[in-house]
């Protein structure tokens, strides 16, 4: 048997999976574009991060109540759990949703169900962290922050996402400020698609505690230096970075590369539903495609504990297996 491991980042509207999103339209009466599954499933074909992101905005139309927050949120962590997940540090995008006109604590309530019963139904520990997107005003990011803390929504950290090129961390200071104040812990998005620079402003003008994806940093051997130095874990998402076309193919991926700079790396599945894959996907497919061996896994296994927000005496259980 494996050691667990920890996802730290998955967004938990990519673990929207097309018969979900078919029951979940019926349910709420949205009228879907796609004929059948077989329709949906034909668009899974990407070129870049926008073209997933729109398929990705478009289909949460569905997701409209409590309820539905609650079952996809559930739905993952059965699945993840089963994959071999016993932490999960996951993003969710409340703008995504309040700005389609689902009220924010319907949003917040679903997930926060699933969350607060996720040890006792799934032997999961979990967490929330609000993503806040790029590539929309920052002014609606500072509103949408307020308000969850206004509703005292015990998430763990703030993050962010979406659109990455021309959207520098730098516009997004004073929200991950005042975040840091609350006592909520940060992280960024940063050199999946835009530049090693966008790692340094995640780092020096958010004070990002890990970089989610990272892989653009192998660029500037100073940053690496700097990681490696600060250890600053880098979340990387293997099949992702294919589906996306950030690397040609999972034999070319440079997750061994980093292993070996001593980056602390950790693997994870982003977009579950879309990129073909769950952790354990993830790592199946690294170990026939990139030759991972079982004492890179445990490292990989070890770093994701390690790199998690989970308290000492959770982290202590994590790491006895
Ligand atoms: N939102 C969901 N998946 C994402 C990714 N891979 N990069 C940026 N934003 C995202
Ligand atoms: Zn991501």
């Amino acid at each position: 048997m494996s050691s667990p491991v920890a996802e730290l980042h998955m967004h938990i509207e990519g673990s929207l999976e097309p018969e979900l999103i078919f029951a979940l339209a019926e349910r709420n009466s949205v009228q879907l574009p796609y004929t059948d599954l077989d329709d949906l499933r034909s668009r899974y074909e990407f070129t870049d991060l926008q073209s997933f992101l729109d398929l990705y905005f478009a289909n949460m139309q569905v997701l409209r109540t409590a309820q539905d927050f609650a079952d996809l949120t559930r739905a993952y962590f059965a699945r993840a759990s089963a994959g071999g997940v016993a932490h999960v540090e996951f993003f969710f995008n409340p703008q995504a949703h309040v700005n389609r006109g689902v009220p924010l604590h319907e949003v917040l309530d679903g997930i926060m169900d699933a969350v607060g019963t996720s040890e006792r139904e799934f032997g999961l520990s979990s967490a929330a962290i609000a993503a806040i997107l790029r590539d929309r005003p920052v002014h609606e990011a500072e509103e949408v922050f307020s308000e969850i803390i206004r509703l005292q929504t015990p998430i763990v950290g703030l993050g962010l996402d979406s659109a990455e090129v021309g959207n520098p961390p730098s516009l997004f200071e004073d929200v991950f400020a005042r975040a840091r104040s609350e006592g909520l812990h940060v992280v960024a998005h940063a050199g999946e698609e835009g530049p090693p620079e966008y790692i340094w402003q995640a780092l020096d003008l958010l004070g990002a505690e890990r970089i989610d994806h990272g892989v653009r940093a192998l660029e500037d051997p100073a940053l690496v230096a700097r990681l490696v130095d600060e250890e600053v874990p880098l979340t990387v998402c293997p099949l992702s970075n294919v589906r996306l076309c950030v690397v040609d193919s999972l034999s070319e991926h440079p997750l061994r590369t980093m292993l070996e700079a001593g980056l602390l790396v950790t693997v994870n599945s982003d977009d579950p539903a879309y990129f073909g894959g769950y952790v354990d996907d993830n790592f199946a497919q690294l170990r026939d495609q990139l030759g991972l061996t079982d004492a890179e896994r445990e490292t990989l296994a070890r770093n994701s504990i390690t790199a998690s927000f989970a308290s000492d005496a959770r982290k202590a259980q994590l790491l006895r297996g």
